[in-house]
């Protein structure tokens, strides 16, 4: 796999540290969408603080400010507007450098609005380019003029930029960018590009460096997980096996065996791509989570047809009745998007029917957002906003009913739980996850933070448990 020199990169950060030395410098991030996404922001913070800048949480403080965009829904882009419109002041009163990054900026109508409604800002960005931020940036504070550094290409695998991780516990690694699926709804092939993955030992000795500062949970990262080096096997792209890992279920393995790693995680696969090896790893792997994250979309097969998912609600379901047979203590999660063009009645209520048949432990709703350059965006029966709410509102109350009898259910078990740190809403309270990613807090002492431990869950809220240490 080519992978991209990022030696001039590295030297512009130091170069960029020498001129702010001494200075004070701010910069205020502000992260859109994915964990991809956060992941991404982690590097841009890494790079900033080598660059000499203090993270601050208050746009107004900053002398540099970026914004990772998203452009997955509608709701990012007007989230983006309305912060450029708060900045802009501080950009007239000190001078403050605009960054602007993400998948949004792949899309050409959005900079030519940008261009046209905000043009204060200093740099534009895509995510094939984030290894640019410090060359760009450095442009901008030698001779002040507007960067934009977007690429079309796919984009290849960036290793080794710098990173400043935002929790202690729980690290997320890419092990793939980019998607080959073209869901009919979804912009993401777009804009993060082909599917591409990086080298099995890159992976495995980030996750053992991690390990060896602490980190107890890892997530995998990637739009399509468990095709992890397909396109590689496929089109005969070289890589090179590492620990026997060439695929997901072997990579799975392979992190499993990392010392002083609790638990894995991973997100997002596709059920189409959801093959028997990887089956047998999550069973076999005592540290992968018994939970996955299994994106239906829609119930309907008519749907999923257009929808361009490769599966029938038959197959779906299928499959997971195979995993709920293999898997003991399985439990899973998905992404449902209700109001795509053409979702009639019936379609929505096989999607109701899944939801019911399944028994999600968490379900991620999404009102379809008409997305430019899509497939489904041209689409001519697109379905008028009132009912794809009121669709929304009765998936909701679905969900929200079966979660309410689960959280019962968990009233008196004992459950392990990674302890993640203080509550953030109770500073004398402390927060952890059970394997099936519900939030628990518990009292304790500090020193019980990055254990696993069991716990005895005592009462249930709608989006939490509480539970008490089992001495002993
Ligand atoms: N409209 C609504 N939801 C979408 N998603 C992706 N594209 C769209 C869209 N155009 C949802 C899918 C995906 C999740 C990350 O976002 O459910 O799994
Ligand atoms: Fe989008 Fe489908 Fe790829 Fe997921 S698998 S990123 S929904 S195109």
């Amino acid at each position: 796999m080519t992978k991209i020199d990022i030696k001039s990169s590295l030297e512009t950060i130091q170069n960029i540290a020498k001129i702010n030395q001494g200075k004070n410098l701010k910069y205020s991030i502000l992260t859109m969408g994915c964990q991809l996404n956060e992941n991404d922001s982690e590097k841009l913070c890494g790079m900033m603080e080598e660059m000499n800048y203090t993270k601050v949480e208050n746009l107004k403080e900053a002398d540099l400010i970026v914004f990772n965009t998203c452009c997955v829904r509608e709701n990012a882009e007007d989230r983006l507007f309305g912060k450029l419109g708060e900045v802009k002041k501080y950009k007239e009163e000190r001078g403050t450098i605009i960054a602007i990054g993400g998948c949004m900026m792949q899309e050409k109508h959005i900079v030519e609005k940008l261009k046209q409604s905000y043009p204060f800002f200093d740099i534009v960005f895509g995510p094939h380019t984030l290894k640019q931020f410090p060359i760009d940036l450095y442009k901008i504070i030698e001779n002040k003029k507007r960067v934009e550094d977007i690429l079309d290409i796919d984009g290849e695998i960036i290793e080794g930029l710098p990173i400043k991780r935002e929790d202690a516990i729980k690290a997320s690694v890419a092990i793939m960018n980019g998607c080959n699926n073209f869901c009919s709804y979804c912009i993401v092939p777009y804009v993060r590009g082909r599917e591409r993955s990086r080298e099995p030992k890159d992976i495995i000795e980030e996750v053992q460096a991690l390990a060896k500062q602490g980190y107890k949970e890892i997530m995998l990262l990637g739009q399509n997980v468990n095709s992890y080096l397909r396109v590689e096997r496929e089109n005969h792209i070289p890589f090179e096996e590492y620990e026997g890992v060439n695929s997901f279920a072997t990579l799975l393995r392979a992190i499993n065996k990392i010392e002083d790693i609790e638990r894995i995680r991973f997100i997002s696969p596709h059920p189409k791509d959801f093959t028997d090896d990887v089956i047998e790893a999550i069973r076999d792997c005592d540290k992968v989570c018994k939970l996955v994250h299994l994106p239906l979309q829609s119930g309907s097969t008519e749907v999923l047809k257009v929808m361009n998912r490769k599966y029938t609600k038959e197959q779906y379901l299928t499959l997971v009745e195979k995993m709920k047979k293999t898997i003991p203590n399985l439990t899973l999660s998905t992404d449902i998007i209700v109001g795509f063009p053409g979702e009639a009645e019936e379609d929505f209520e096989d999607t109701l029917d899944v939801v019911q048949k399944v028994n999600y432990e968490q379900v991620y709703m999404f009102i379809y957002s008409r997305r430019v350059g899509t497939p489904g965006d041209k689409m001519e029966n697109q379905i008028p906003e009132e009912i794809k709410h009121e669709r929304f509102d009765r998936l909701k109350q679905l969900v929200e009913k079966q979660i309410a009898i689960k959280n019962k259910e968990y009233i008196g078990t004992i459950q392990q739980i990674l302890i993640e740190g203080k509550s953030k809403t109770n500073e004398t309270m402390l927060t952890g996850r059970t394997d099936s990613n519900k939030v628990v807090v518990l009292e304790g002492e500090d020193s019980l933070i990055g254990k696993n431990v069991p716990l005895k869950i005592v009462s249930e809220h709608m989006w939490y448990l509480k539970g008490v240490v089992v001495n002993g």
